[in-house]
C-alpha cells in the first residue's frame, strides 16, 4: 500500500503519517481482509455504509416520515452488553492492573490475540477510522485510530467522535496516536453468507496495553466493546495517562445549572452504568421552581485538568451520546426524546408496524403490536405470558450531541468549563440518603471510594446484586484502585478551591418496591440544594455521614406530595444498617491491600467510632 490510499467514496485520501501506515499494513498482513478502505468521515460516506447495511439486513431502515436519516440494528442475542470477565489489563507488573481489573502478562496475550486475529478479517473490509477524542486540534484532545471490520462501529464512531480526513490532517506527519484494533471476530469463508450481525460467541477479548497505550478487542461488535474510542481509550487507557500527568478521566456527566439570577456553574457526576447519567445531564427542572436552567456538556465521560485559574476544568471528549433507551420518554427525559427525533441509530429496541422505535417506558401504553429486538412478533399479551421485553434492557441510541436542545453553548470549548461540585451516586434500593455532602474533600473520596451499586443490563451478568462501584469506575479504572484513590486524595490538593463532594441516590425504595423519590427532573431539588451549598447560601444538619438538607432546606415548589414524614425517611441514616455498610467497605478496602491510601483506613475508622456511639 502507498501513500495514497482508498477511500470508500472513491476519492483517494492522502496519508502522510508512515508510522500509521505501515501499522494499517502490518494489521492487513495479519488480518486479511478482502480490501481496506480509509474513512474520510463524510456524510456521504456515512449515507453509503448505511445503505449497504441495509442491504445487508444489519440495518433497518426507519419509516423517514417518522424517524428521518434513522436506523435501526439488531445485534445477536448473545451480543449485547459489556463483557467485564473479558475485559483485561496487560501491565508487565501484575499489581499495576490492580484487584479490579482481569490481568494477563502482555508478551502472553499479545501471543494469543495475534492468533487470534490471524486471517480474522478474510471475506470482509478492513476500515482505518482516524478519530478525536475532543474537539479537533484542540490541546486538550487525543487522536485514536480504531481499525474494524465492522461498518456499523464505523458508522457508529462518527456519531461519538469527531472522525475522519481532517483528523489525519491533524495527525499529519508523526503526530501521536492510540492504536484501536477492532474485530468482530466472524470471517467468511469463499461463497459464505454473512448474517446481520456477525460476532464470535467463544471468543471475546477486550484488552489494553496502558504501557504502550495499545487497544486489541475481538469478538464483539456492541457498545463500550467496539466503539474503542469510548470506554477502553477515553476512560481505560486515559485514565492511566491523567494518572502519569495529573488529570482524571471519570465516567461522568458534567452539566451546566443557571439560576433565575444568571449565575452560571457547572457540575460533573459520576453514577454506575444505567443510574441516570444522561438523565441527569438533560434535566428539564420543574417550571414551578421559577427560571432555573439546565444545559448539557456530556452525559457519559469527563476529562478534568487543573487550569491555569486554580480551577478544576472538564471537557467532554466524546461528540455523541451512546444512551440507554429504556426508560426515556417524554416526560422522563424529553431533551433526550428531541435529541432523537432525526439521524439516529437504534440498537435492540422495538420496530412499530409503521416502521418506528418503541422501548419499554416510552409511552405508557404499549403499542398493540410490535418486532422485538431479535426479529420476533411481540403483543403486550404475549409479554404478560412470557415476561418477554420488546426491547433490550441495554437497548441504546446513538445520536449526535448537536442535536440536543439543551446542549451548553461551553460544550466544545477546549478550556472546559469549571467545575463547582462532583456528585456521586449509585443505584440503592435502601441504606443511602437521597442527599448528602461530605465533610471534605478527603471524605468525599471515601464516599466515592466506596460508593456501592446494583449492577444492571449494561454488562453482561447477574443484574441487580449490590457490588463496590469506586467513582463509578470499577469496569473503567485502567490501573490498580488503590492507586487511582490515592491520585484522588492528591488531586484535591493540587488546586486551591477544590469542588464540594456530595453523595446523591434517586433510587431508595419503599416496602412495595416503589421509588420512594419521583427522580428525573425533581432532582433539580436536590441539584438547587447542592449549587447553593456551593455558594454558602443552604442550611443543613450535620449527620454522621455528612451534611445533609432538613425537609426546609430544600425547595418543595410544585411537589406538594412530598411530606416531611417521607422526606426524612428519604434521608434516615439507619445506623445499624450503616454498621454493616461499613463492613462491606472493610471487605472491599481488603482487596485492595497494601495500595489502599492510609487516609482511607483512617476515614473509615473515623465512620465506624461515629456510627458506634
Ligand atoms: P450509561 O450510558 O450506561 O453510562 O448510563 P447512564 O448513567 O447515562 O444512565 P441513564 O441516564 O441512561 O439511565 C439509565 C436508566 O435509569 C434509564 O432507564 C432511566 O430512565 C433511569 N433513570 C435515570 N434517572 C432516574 C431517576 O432519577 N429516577 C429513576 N427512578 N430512574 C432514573
Ligand atoms: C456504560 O456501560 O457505562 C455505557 C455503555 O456507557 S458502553 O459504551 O457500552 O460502555
Ligand atoms: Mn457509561
Amino acid at each position: 500500500m502507498n501513500a495514497d490510499a482508498v477511500s470508500v467514496c472513491g476519492a483517494p485520501i492522502r496519508v502522510r503519517h508512515q508510522g500509521l501506515i505501515d501499522w494499517v499494513q502490518e494489521i492487513a498482513a495479519l488480518t486479511q481482509p478482502t480490501r481496506v478502505v480509509w474513512c474520510d468521515g463524510s456524510q456521504q460516506e456515512y449515507d453509503r455504509l448505511c445503505a449497504e447495511m441495509v442491504e445487508t439486513g444489519t440495518l433497518v431502515r426507519l419509516n423517514p416520515a417518522k424517524r428521518p436519516s434513522s436506523f435501526l440494528a439488531r445485534s445477536d442475542p448473545s451480543d449485547v452488553a459489556r463483557v467485564e470477565d473479558r475485559t483485561f489489563i496487560c501491565t508487565s507488573n501484575r499489581d499495576d492492573a490492580g484487584p479490579n481489573n482481569n490481568w494477563e502478562d502482555p508478551a502472553k496475550m499479545k501471543a494469543r490475540l495475534n492468533e487470534l486475529f490471524s486471517g480474522c478479517m478474510r471475506g470482509r473490509t478492513l476500515y482505518v477510522i482516524p478519530f478525536s477524542m475532543g474537539p479537533l486540534g484542540s490541546p486538550i484532545a487525543h487522536i485514536g485510530v480504531e481499525l474494524t471490520d465492522s461498518p456499523y462501529v464505523v458508522v457508529n464512531m462518527r456519531i461519538m467522535t469527531r472522525m475522519g480526513a481532517p483528523v489525519l490532517d491533524v495527525l499529519g506527519e508523526r503526530g501521536e496516536f492510540v492504536p484501536c484494533l477492532h474485530s468482530v471476530g466472524a470471517p467468511l469463508m469463499p461463497g459464505e453468507a454473512d448474517v446481520p450481525w456477525p460476532c464470535n460467541k467463544t471468543h471475546k477479548y477486550i484488552v489494553h496495553f496502558p504501557e504502550t497505550r495499545e487497544i486489541w478487542s475481538y469478538g464483539s461488535g456492541y457498545g463500550g466493546n467496539a466503539l474503542l474510542g469510548k470506554k477502553c481509550f477515553a476512560l481505560r487507557i486515559a485514565s492511566t495517562m491523567a494518572r502519569d500527568q495529573g488529570w482524571l478521566a471519570e465516567h461522568m456527566l458534567i452539566l451546566g445549572v443557571e439560576s433565575p439570577q444568571g449565575e452560571k456553574s457547572y457540575v460533573a457526576a459520576a453514577f454506575p452504568s444505567a443510574c441516570g447519567k444522561t438523565n441527569f445531564a438533560m434535566l428539564i427542572p420543574p417550571a414551578s421552581m421559577g427560571g432555573w436552567k439546565v444545559t448539557t456538556v456530556g452525559d457519559d465521560i469527563a476529562w478534568i485538568k487543573p487550569g491555569p485559574d486554580g480551577r478544576l476544568r472538564a471537557i467532554n471528549p466524546e461528540a455523541g451520546y451512546f444512551g440507554v433507551a429504556p426508560g426515556t420518554s417524554e416526560k422522563t427525559n424529553f431533551n433526550a426524546m428531541a435529541t432523537l427525533r432525526e439521524n439516529v441509530i437504534f440498537t435492540n429496541v422495538a420496530l412499530t408496524d409503521d416502521g418506528d422505535v418503541w422501548w419499554e417506558g416510552m409511552t405508557k401504553e404499549p403499542p398493540a403490536h410490535l418486532i422485538d429486538w431479535q426479529g420476533q412478533d411481540w403483543t403486550p399479551d404475549r409479554a404478560r405470558e412470557k415476561g418477554t421485553k420488546a426491547a433490550h434492557p441495554n437497548a441504546r441510541f446513538t445520536v449526535p450531541a448537536s442535536q440536543c436542545p439543551s446542549i451548553d453553548p461551553s460544550w466544545e470549548d477546549p478550556e472546559g468549563v469549571p467545575i463547582s461540585a462532583f456528585l456521586f451516586g449509585g443505584r440503592r434500593a435502601t441504606t443511602v440518603p437521597l442527599v448528602f455532602e461530605a465533610f471534605n474533600w478527603n471524605y468525599g473520596v471515601y464516599m466515592a471510594a466506596t460508593l456501592g451499586s446494583e449492577t444492571t443490563a449494561a454488562a453482561a451478568g447477574a443484574q441487580g446484586l449490590v457490588r463496590r462501584d469506586p467513582f463509578a469506575m470499577l469496569p473503567f479504572c485502567g490501573y490498580h484502585m488503590g492507586d487511582y484513590f490515592n491520585h484522588w486524595l492528591r488531586m484535591g490538593h493540587v488546586i486551591d478551591n477544590p469542588p464540594r463532594i456530595f453523595c446523591v441516590n434517586w433510587f431508595r425504595m419503599d416496602e412495595s418496591g416503589n421509588f420512594m423519590w419521583p427522580g428525573f427532573g425533581d432532582n433539580m431539588r436536590v441539584l438547587k440544594w447542592v449549587i447553593e451549598r456551593c455558594q454558602g447560601r443552604a442550611n443543613a444538619r450535620q449527620a454522621v455521614l455528612g451534611w445533609i438538607p432538613r425537609y426546609e432546606d430544600i425547595d418543595w415548589t410544585g411537589l406538594p406530595a412530598m411530606t416531611r414524614a417521607q422526606f426524612e425517611e428519604l434521608t434516615r441514616i439507619d445506623i445499624e444498617v450503616w454498621r454493616q455498610e461499613l463492613d462491606q467497605h472493610a471487605e472491599w478496602f481488603e482487596r485492595i491491600k497494601e495500595r489502599l491510601p492510609r487516609e482511607l483506613v483512617l476515614k473509615r475508622e473515623m465512620l465506624a467510632l461515629a456510627l458506634s456511639v
